[in-house]
């Protein structure tokens, strides 16, 4: 069984701090201004049981989650995500912004946490099932990511850093590696921005993607 590949969903993936929720935006209000219905959601989470399983993953308040349980978790919130919001939009002819995806799997879990690719991407065949159109890569280095990261989260009203947050520069590196490997195994899906520009230039090119696949 092979994904099913879905035109107007689009994934926005990279570290923490990447600018994903302000490329988001963006695309959003471009969809929107054409008359588009457009979703737009988020992972892990996107219904209310898998934010509650989100919660799960990133809380400090429990014992930290086996590798397996983390991973296990993810794809339990994305089995519920990808039925319950994903697949009933796409049918309905909506266009899927989803900031994170599968590809977070193989770099967090995968790449991040040493856990084996093709169990992974059996999870992907047997509980997910779907794949986007198009994912837009923000890279961008660890530590730059992180300090645009600690600037929102200082923000009044901002809650701390997550279980996920706290890991070391080290677990960034390799996710950031595994972000890229994916990137270059899947050319035709991937575009990869380079995140450091301003937040116009990144939304420009983002868009320049996306009319691109308009348009074809
Ligand atoms: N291109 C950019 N240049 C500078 N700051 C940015 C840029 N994109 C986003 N930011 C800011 O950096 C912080 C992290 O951006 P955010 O979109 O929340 O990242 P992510 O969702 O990938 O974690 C926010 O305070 C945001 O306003
Ligand atoms: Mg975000």
């Amino acid at each position: 069984m092979t994904l099913q590949s879905h035109a107007r969903f689009i994934t926005i993936e990279g570290g923490e701090g990447a600018g994903k929720s302000t490329v988001l935006a963006a695309l959003r209000e471009f969809l929107l201004a054409r008359g588009f219905e457009v979703v737009s959601t988020r992972e892990p989470g996107g219904t209310p049981l898998a934010e509650q399983i989100r919660s799960l993953l990133l809380d400090t308040h429990h014992e930290p989650p086996a590798v397996e349980t983390e991973l296990l978790l993810v794809f339990a919130a994305r089995a519920q995500h990808v039925r319950e919001v994903i697949v009933p939009a796409l049918q309905r002819g909506a266009w899927v912004i989803s900031d994170r995806f599968t590809d977070s799997s193989y770099a967090y879990q995968g790449a991040g946490r040493g856990l084996d690719a093709g169990f992974i991407a059996d999870l992907e065949r047997r509980v997910v099932g779907i794949e986007p159109g198009i994912t837009l890569l923000l890279d961008i280095g660890v530590a730059h990511g992180r300090e645009r990261a600690r600037g929102r989260d200082l923000a009044p009203g901002a809650s701390g850093p997550d279980r996920i947050e706290r890991e070391h520069d080290h677990f960034f590196e390799r996710v950031r590696d595994g972000f890229l490997a994916r990137a270059q195994a899947e050319p035709r899906r991937f575009r990869i921005i380079d995140a450091t520009q301003s937040a116009e230039a990144v939304a420009a090119q983002a868009l320049s993607h996306l009319r691109a696949l308009a348009d074809t």
